[in-house]
Formats: C-alpha cells, structure tokens, sequence
C-alpha cells in the first residue's frame, strides 16, 4: 500500500478539535488498533476565525489524551489537507461518522481528498453514545452552565473551567 520498507500504514484523523470530545477519543482508539501510525492533525482553519481554544491549547490537549496510545502523535497543519497527507507521506484519511447525514458532506470530502492527493479516506463509526455528541454543543452547553463531564476528557473539561473561569470569573 505504501512505499515504506516496513509497509506500515500511516492514517491521519483531521479535525478541528475545538475541543476534542470522548466522540474524538472514540475515533482515535479504533483508529490506533487498526493503523501502525496515526497522526491526528489539528487545523488551522480561517474560515473559524475565532477557535474557543487556541491552536496551542488544542495540541495539548490532544496530546495528553491521546498519551495512552503508543503510537498516535498530534501535529497541525494550515491550508489543503490533501497537500498535508502528501507532505508527511500519510497513506490514508481517517474520518468518523457519527450519524447518516455526516456521509453526506464527508463523501464530497472524500472525493476531493482523493482527486486531490491520491489518498483514500476511511470512515470509522464512533459509538452511538457520541452520536449527538460535537465540540459546538458542548461549547454552548458548558457556557450556559450545563454538566458536560460525560462528554469530554478530564483534561478537557479542566481546560473548559480555565477558560471559563479566565472569561467570566465563574467556575
Ligand atoms: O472538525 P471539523 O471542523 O469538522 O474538521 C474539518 C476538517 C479540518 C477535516 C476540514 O475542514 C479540512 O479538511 N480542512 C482543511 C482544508 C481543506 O482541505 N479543505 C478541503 C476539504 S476537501
């Protein structure tokens, strides 16, 4: 599948990640038993012009969450992730799916990616206790007051009461 001596598949699972989520962490365990080398890559995406967190603060919490798996690393990229799988030598596009409508965007994605870099993209389901599960509305339920403990890391939610905290003066 790959040019590498050792033929070991490197998948690369993009995402905003802001924050990452126990429906992120999901993607990433089965990602990790499934591929030798997993990179999750954390973009730097303008078109959210105003990221909750900072590219900083995303990378590191990701890296202490996904500190238990031995061979999952975090990077970040700016730009096509297309020109991002190509530049790090990735072989495959790691993307979860959490209900049906999510296919619907991802195949245009897919398609793209594949036009664009050659690289195929894989879906893997998170458990369907994530499926209503995403960064934005843990976001906004968090900020009204709500217990979003269920839902994220620990190390997450401690970054989410930083915040806060920093924000507003609330804990
Ligand atoms: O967590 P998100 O915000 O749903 O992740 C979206 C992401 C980062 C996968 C997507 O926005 C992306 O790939 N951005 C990089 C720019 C790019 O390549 N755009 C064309 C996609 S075909």
């Amino acid at each position: 599948m790959n040019g590498r001596p050792d033929g070991r598949v490197h998948a690369v699972y993009p995402g905003s990640f802001d924050p990452p989520t126990n429906g992120h962490l999901d993607v990433v365990a089965r990602a990790s038993a499934v591929f030798p080398i997993v990179t999750v890559a954390v973009v730097v995406n303008p078109q959210k012009r105003d990221p909750y967190f900072s590219l900083e603060e995303r990378e590191t919490m990701l890296r202490a969450c996904v500190e238990p798996f031995g061979n999952v690393r975090v990077a970040n990229f700016r730009g096509l992730l297309a020109d991002f799988v190509k530049r790090i030598d990735a072989d495959v596009i790691v993307k979860g799916l959490r209900v049906v409508s999510d296919f619907e965007s991802e195949m245009a994605f897919a398609h793209m990616n594949r036009a664009l870099s050659s690289v195929d993209t894989m879906f893997l389901m998170s458990d369907s206790a994530y499926s209503f599960v995403s960064s934005s509305l843990i976001k906004e339920v968090f900020l009204q007051g709500g217990d979003v403990a269920k839902y994220v890391p620990q190390v997450v939610l401690e970054f989410m009461e930083a915040k806060r905290l920093a924000h507003t003066g609330r804990k």
